[in-house]
């Protein structure tokens, strides 16, 4: 028995409610309602993931917590309140935000992540990491999508709250999200002891393809198997889905998603130039140090002949250089 822990608990699931509510049913949630709708989300998924408002006051919630008898100083430690500094009490934590309950796997609201209404800094504000609240071992909608996990035995790895929720209405439900681009190996066992198979879908920009390039070995050397979804440059997966509806999303992108193999290739080709001569080398030597450490001389043949195709080079000469290239890995 943790007296404190369910204390906080009950408050998150209160203070959750609670900013649901005055989103949709008040006057000061006018405004993010109105940016809600403008980024395409429904109410239907407004509902379903208790998104909420925080006033831009100091006390909203402070008021709500003190008349049902919180301890503010608990509630401070928990991150829901801030210290006014010198002994002088408390005020808000989040304060003219758009709230983000983020729950852990059986369902309980354990923090907020709280977006500005466009732009500013920081864009998202979180609860500070508690007992309760461990970033690196929370996966955003596990509770929601562990049926489907279950049953399909697969896990869409998303960046960010947006990309799970927009694909959620989109029919994927067996998504979630490492709420920023970096995944820990207490995601990745947690992982593993629930799937078999990952599609990667970070975002389609420098640091989420980065982050993607630096999850495969993650994942796969936990034993997970790995798809990357390929997004158009820039984009991230709730951006796609906005412009280019859900279908398209599921098709394009989810089922679309290619081997790891082939995403390194892919990657290390937007690094150099392939019509000068020298970007071309460079690229083929990187290409090869992915292809000679693959096990299957079959797998192998398939890309070298791929890559000897579209550079115009012989797949003879890439063969030696790739066989040369592993017995040196011995
Ligand atoms: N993130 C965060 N703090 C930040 C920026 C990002 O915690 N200052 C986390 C959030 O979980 C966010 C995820 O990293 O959802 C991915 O970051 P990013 O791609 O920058 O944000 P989006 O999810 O695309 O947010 P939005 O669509 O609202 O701009
Ligand atoms: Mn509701
Ligand atoms: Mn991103
Ligand atoms: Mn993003
Ligand atoms: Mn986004």
């Amino acid at each position: 028995p943790d007296p404190e822990r369910d204390r906080l608990i009950q408050a998150y699931e209160w203070s959750a409610k609670f900013y649901h509510y005055l989103l949709k049913n008040t006057e000061h949630g006018k405004a993010a309602m109105d940016y809600l709708r403008g980024r395409n989300f429904s109410d239907k998924m407004i509902d379903q993931f208790q998104i909420g408002y925080a006033p831009d006051r100091w006390d909203t919630l402070l008021q709500f917590l003190e008349k049902r008898n919180f301890d503010l100083a608990e509630m401070e430690k928990g991150g829901l309140l801030s210290a006014r500094g010198e002994g002088k009490g408390y005020l808000d934590r989040f304060r003219g935000r758009i709230i983000f309950p983020i729950a852990n796997r059986t369902g309980k609201v354990i923090a907020f992540a709280g977006r500005i209404l466009g732009e500013g800094q920081p864009k998202y504000l979180n609860s500070p990491e508690s007992r309760l609240f461990n970033k690196s071992r929370i996966l955003y909608n596990l509770h929601q999508s562990k049926a489907s996990i279950r049953k399909t035995r697969q896990i869409v790895l998303f960046e960010g709250y947006g990309d799970v929720i927009s694909s959620w209405e989109a029919g994927v439900h067996n998504g979630v999200a490492t709420m920023g681009t970096s995944l820990t190996e207490g995601h990745v066992a947690l992982m593993k002891s629930l799937a078999d198979e990952i599609i990667l879908s970070y975002d389609g920009d420098r640091a989420g393809q980065a982050a993607a390039m630096k999850a495969i070995p993650m994942l796969e050397g936990s034993g997970l198997r790995v798809k990357i979804a390929l997004l158009p440059s820039g984009v991230d997966p709730d951006e796609f889905i906005s412009k280019h509806g859900g279908e398209r999303f599921k098709d394009q992108v989810i089922d679309s998603a290619v081997s790891s193999i082939k995403f390194k290739l892919i990657y290390l080709k937007k690094n150099h130039i392939l019509l000068e001569e020298d970007g071309k080398i460079a690229y083929v030597k990187e290409a090869l140090e992915v292809i000679a450490s693959l096990h299957s001389s079959t797998e192998r043949e398939v890309y070298l002949k791929e890559i000897a195709a579209e550079l115009e080079l012989s797949y003879d000469s890439l063969k030696q250089d790739c066989n040369l290239l592993r017995a040196s890995m011995q």
